[in-house]
């Protein structure tokens, strides 16, 4: 098993929406066992499949990486309701390396989804794995959380997001 090469900002698949999965077991399963490799080789908490250079409404989260136990895979998740009652809370991105910021969300969810195994799943969820999730399905709909900062903080990291640009494209 090999991990996956994380897409940086500036990659065009981040922007891409994701398609709906229509095809569910067996041929998922290797793809969903190298985003749940790459997210523990790069240290994150959630991964989206985007994120890897796959444009499909996949994500995978996970407070604890180390723990299976607390994983959660979802495909095609929908966020069918969210609190009034918003937190602000710094988050950080594999794609967006560096770079981290205040982002301001509902504190509690409710999302519909299916998991590795095509089963419906709808739960109500806060803390952490609300924040988790909200900042994955985003990036099924090709939305990365600097796009949800302040102005002010914004303007701050400007300079940051255009050296990652440039980067990107001296690879591509
Ligand atoms: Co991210």
């Amino acid at each position: 098993m090999s991990s996956l090469k994380i897409r940086i900002y500036g990659d065009k698949v981040l922007r891409a929406k994701g398609a709906d999965v229509t095809e569910f077991g067996s041929e998922l399963v290797p793809f969903l066992d190298q985003m749940v490799e790459t997210m523990l080789v790069e240290g994150g908490v959630g991964l989206a499949a985007p994120q890897v250079g796959v444009s499909k409404r996949i994500a995978i989260v996970n407070p604890e990486p180390k723990n299976d136990e607390t994983l959660i895979t979802m495909i095609n998740p929908r966020i069918v309701a969210v609190s009034s009652e918003t937190t602000s809370f710094e988050e950080g991105c594999l794609s967006v390396p560096d770079i981290r910021g205040n982002v301001i969300r509902p504190t509690s969810i409710e999302v519909a989804y299916h998991d590795g195994e095509g089963r419906e799943h709808r739960v109500e969820i806060d803390g952490i794995v609300a924040r988790i999730i909200q900042h994955e399905v985003d990036h099924l709909d090709g939305v990365l959380f600097v796009d949800r900062l302040s102005l002010a903080t914004k303007a701050l990291i400007r300079t940051k997001l255009r050296q990652l640009l440039h980067g990107n494209n001296r690879e591509t």
